[in-house]
């Protein structure tokens, strides 16, 4: 299979995934021929794109760290979650004892896929972001947390911070959360407040290790002082905070938004270098590009000598240089053929130069 992003979808294109919404339906399963009223669809729910299956990508698989399954209700018991609360009826034990144990779920898959790259093109429908969203952050910093060989306490402790990060968010009007518009100050004084108002919640409410609460409290936190709550810098941010600011950054990024288009993953990894050392620590964000792909399997690449390939495998700690198979030079298709950028030295004065929309 291979990534067309939504602009480029053309008419008769198969669909190489099921699609859900974060209650678990689906949205159009996988097998579907793309007709102008599913392209529209598409369209309407938000998609950066989609995965498609062709005779030239038929042999690429995308490698995934969580399946899908888990992944499916994992956002559904989020959501369940984030509904509750904003409906005021709580967040019950029940409630809490579920998202100990995916938690758990995730930490193990992720183990078991160490030596994977992060290859993720996240298909998240526009009106779940925020389910989806919880989900991609617990699972990149984990990511980040192996890299860093956390035990699998640590990363139980980190992942459930990561998982309910955002979850003071639903103490905020939705209106503010949504606004197509630039915020007032007085609003975006008000939305700084869901880190420490999650925390709150989150204390008195349930038994969590003191690290998984100061996680949450400080993910908004920036590594140069210029973040919130409390303007902490460097070291003095924990560990899980300044983990899951550059997760949380990342997906945001690379999410539609009421105020903005989504970013290509090659973009938003570029956003997280440069604020390396100001933003982010830097160290952090050296082991979270060696995990996370700028090119995830499946995307089509342009090179610098003019030809056009779909990445088909990513080497940890060598993002840049994937493997590829040739499909295009110029605008002329060609018999295709691999080509491996990492070891094949015939090919190291070659750059991906960029997104081919094909
Ligand atoms: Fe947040």
């Amino acid at each position: 299979m291979r990534f067309v992003p939504v602009n480029c979808i053309k008419e008769g294109m198969i669909l190489a995934q099921d699609l859900f919404n974060a209650n678990g339906d689906f949205l159009l399963r996988k097998g579907a021929k793309l007709h102008s009223s599913y392209i529209q669809r598409l369209n309407d729910l938000g998609l950066v794109g989609v995965y498609v299956d062709d005779d030239l990508s038929s042999e690429i698989d995308i490698p995934s760290l969580i399946s899908e399954d888990l992944k499916i209700r994992t956002v559904s018991t989020i959501k369940g979650i984030f509904v509750n609360l904003e409906e005021g009826s709580g967040l019950t034990e029940k409630n809490f004892n579920d998202v100990t144990k995916l938690v758990d779920e995730i930490v193990d898959e992720i183990i078991a896929s160490r030596e994977l790259v992060v290859n993720m093109i996240d298909l998240k429908v526009f009106d779940d972001y925020t389910f989806y969203h919880s989900v991609n952050v617990t699972v990149l910093s984990l990511v980040v947390g192996v890299a860093l060989s956390l035990n699998k306490t640590q990363l139980y402790k980190l992942g459930l911070a990561a998982l309910l990060h955002d979850i003071g968010k639903v103490f905020i009007p939705k209106k503010l959360l949504n606004k197509p518009s630039k915020l007032e100050k007085e609003e975006y004084e008000l939305i700084k407040t869901h880190p420490y108002k999650g925390y709150k919640y989150l204390k008195e409410k349930f038994d969590m290790p003191v690290v998984t609460y100061i996680g949450i409290l400080q993910h908004h936190e920036r590594f140069d002082g210029e973040g919130y709550p409390y303007n902490i810098a460097g070291h003095k941010i924990s560990l899980f905070g300044r983990i899951i600011s550059i997760s949380d950054v990342y997906d945001a990024l690379t999410s539609k938004r009421p105020y903005r288009e989504a970013l290509s993953p090659s973009e938003a990894v570029e956003y997280i270098m440069a604020g390396s050392g100001t933003l982010f620590d830097p160290d952090l964000v050296s082991n979270f590009l060696k995990k996370v792909s700028p090119y995830p399997v499946g995307s089509c690449v342009l090179l610098s000598n003019n030809k056009v390939g779909i990445v088909s495998k990513n080497y940890p700690d060598a993002c840049l240089r994937p493997q590829l198979k040739i499909i295009m030079h110029g605008n002329e298709a060609v018999k295709p053929y691999y080509m491996d950028m990492k070891n094949d030295k015939n090919t190291y004065d070659v750059t991906i130069i960029g997104i081919a929309n094909v």
